[in-house]
């Protein structure tokens, strides 16, 4: 499944070779960063009620590590199955316990910010935009990897529990979002 959705992106957009030696070439640049990342990461989300109410009262060192682990891991390359087969199992963990890609794709959003402006202050201008190209890439792939990975989990769920394939399921969808589209088309706000 990972295969086959990543390839649902473009190849001269999708994170390739190229961006993934971009990342591994500034790693020790971009590792020095760990610090600020783990902290402004965990800032923002526990200053926030909607997501701060993820956590239990004991949680933020555990998942500080787990953040720690997972960008050193990164950078550390490689960019193999096994890495975009754990994104996609770090997408399921996240929906267990209610964190919703809203969520994530927000704080994505910051950690891209946070490295492309560190990226610019300590590397030459060729350096900075290759990584900054080649982080907005993984961001795509990981977000990609998540978002459709679950949409086709639910397939296979709804089937399994009740019988009905994803082809119904999906005509059946399509009728309700005609409805809503001529709802929408008819809504002058619009
Ligand atoms: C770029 C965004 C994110 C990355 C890269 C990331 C990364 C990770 C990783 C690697 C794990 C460990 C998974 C495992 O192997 O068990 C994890 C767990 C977790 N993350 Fe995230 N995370 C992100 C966003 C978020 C956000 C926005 C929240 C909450 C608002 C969050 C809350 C959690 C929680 C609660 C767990 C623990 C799950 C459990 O084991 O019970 N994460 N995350």
């Amino acid at each position: 499944m990972t295969n086959e959705i990543i390839e649902q992106i473009p190849e001269c957009v999708r994170f390739n070779d190229e961006d993934a030696q971009a990342l591994l070439r500034n790693k020790d640049v971009l590792l020095a960063l760990e610090d600020g990342l783990v902290e402004g990461f965990y800032n923002a989300v526990y200053s926030y009620s909607v997501t701060r109410a993820v956590f239990t009262d004991d949680e933020r060192a555990a998942r500080e590590q787990t953040l720690r682990e997972w960008y050193r891991r990164t950078l550390n390359g490689p960019f193999d199955d096994a890495y975009w087969k754990w994104q996609t199992f770090v997408g399921l963990v996240h929906i267990k316990r209610k964190v919703n890609n809203a969520m994530v794709s927000g704080m994505w959003g910051w950690i891209l910010t946070y490295l492309s402006e560190n990226a610019l202050e300590h590397l030459d201008k060729t350096e900075a935009k290759a990584v900054i190209k080649a982080l907005h890439g993984l961001q795509a792939a990981v977000m990609a990897l998540i978002s459709e990975s679950y949409l086709r989990n639910m397939f296979i769920a709804v089937d399994k529990a009740s019988g009905i394939k994803e082809a119904l399921l999906m005509r059946l969808v399509n009728i309700e979002i005609d409805g809503m589209l001529e709802d929408a088309r008819s809504d002058s706000a619009l």
